[in-house]
């Protein structure tokens, strides 16, 4: 587990020493990685595979958490996808999600939970917000149009958080985390994210002894990645030190051009053949970057540097067969 580089011991905690919590998706790249760090920290974290519970299902969620009473919730489960599987399944990602939400933060509240955290999504913020985007950014114009059914679902979601706080005065509460990576991360090539994705084709062209590798786009855009363990660590701060209405961008505060994270990844996976720029193929937005004042404003930093955070995630990848 990370090293958290957080003193927040003086500030008011809203999450009691030994807390029980259930941490809905704790199989998943967030949920596996707030799991871990919620039990490293002396919590007593409490999980139910899909399988054994199905989220969708509101019954069957408020009865487990009538039944177990947590003292807090943290909804890491949601359908999650690229672009791809982002445009192809709109209905199923509006759908789940909304199901997913309404069925965890309405059975907590119901069951008398007093603490929870949702996780929202640096990609719900309007297309063209302002860089670095500030919270207050949330809801002020047009969203990218190729996630609206899974941004609409989440910013729900966030507005369902808020409405339970100033109607019942819960201490619910919503982060906007944004690019992860780390263990855990899905490294399937029609699915995954940019970063996983470069990772798994510089080691596979390296395997493979090419002497040139061509990727998408000029290589200009600037993304911001944060590794899973400072995210985590994030979000226990969130839940011992945050009671607000807004959410709270959760990010290192640093981007950089897709070429020098190429660079970067070519350097860790020791791929030594050419990089060529497809600049045919749309580049997406210029940059995105969130302000994290608020966050830092609670004494949180990120501990894990993007290049020994890429090599961990590479070793890891790399057990996984
Ligand atoms: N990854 C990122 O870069 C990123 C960035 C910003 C925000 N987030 C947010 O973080 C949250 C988690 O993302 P992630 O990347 O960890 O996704 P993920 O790896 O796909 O994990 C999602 C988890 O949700 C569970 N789940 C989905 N539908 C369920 C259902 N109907 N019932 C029970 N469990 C269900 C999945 O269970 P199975 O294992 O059984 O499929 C999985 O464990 C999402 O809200 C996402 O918006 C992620």
């Amino acid at each position: 587990m990370t090293e958290s580089t957080t003193d927040v011991t003086r500030a008011p905690s809203y999450l009691p020493d030994r807390a029980r919590i259930f941490v809905a998706g704790h199989r998943g790249l967030v949920g596996s990685a707030i799991a871990r760090r919620l039990a490293g920290e002396g919590h007593e974290v409490i999980t139910r595979s899909r399988a054994e519970l199905d989220l969708r299902d509101a019954a069957r969620t408020a009865a487990f958490l009538a039944d177990t009473r947590p003292d807090a919730v943290v909804l890491a489960a949601a359908k999650v996808g690229g672009i791809m599987a982002n445009s192809t399944y709109p209905v199923q990602f509006l759908e789940e999600n909304l199901q997913i939400q309404l069925s965890v933060v309405a059975g907590a509240h119901a069951a008398g939970v007093g603490r929870l955290l949702f996780l929202g999504s640096s990609c719900i913020y309007p297309r063209l917000a302002l860089q670095p985007i500030t919270e207050d950014a949330l809801l002020t114009g047009p969203l990218e149009p190729t996630n609206e059914a899974y941004a609409l679902a989440k910013i729900a979601g966030i507005v369902q958080v808020r409405s339970y706080r100033k109607q019942y005065g819960a201490a619910y509460i919503s982060a906007m985390p944004t690019n992860l990576y780390g263990p855990g991360d899905n490294f399937d090539l029609e699915t995954s994210h940019v970063l996983p994705a470069l990772i798994r084709r510089f080691h596979e062209a390296r395997e493979e002894g090419r002497e040139e590798l061509t990727l998408w786009g000029s290589g200009t855009p600037r993304r911001e990645f944060l590794h899973v363990d400072d995210l985590a660590a994030a979000c226990a701060v969130l839940l011992r030190s945050y009671d607000g209405d807004e959410p709270v961008n959760i990010g290192c505060g640093e981007d950089l051009s897709i070429r020098e994270l190429a660079e970067m990844i070519a350097e860790v996976t020791r791929y030594r053949g050419r990089l060529d720029w497809d600049t045919s193929k749309p580049d997406g937005t210029p940059r995105k970057l969130l302000d994290v004042s608020r966050l830092t404003g609670l004494g949180w930093k990120p501990a894990v540097p993007l290049r020994d955070g890429i090599a961990s995630t590479y070793a890891w990848w790399r057990t996984q067969g």
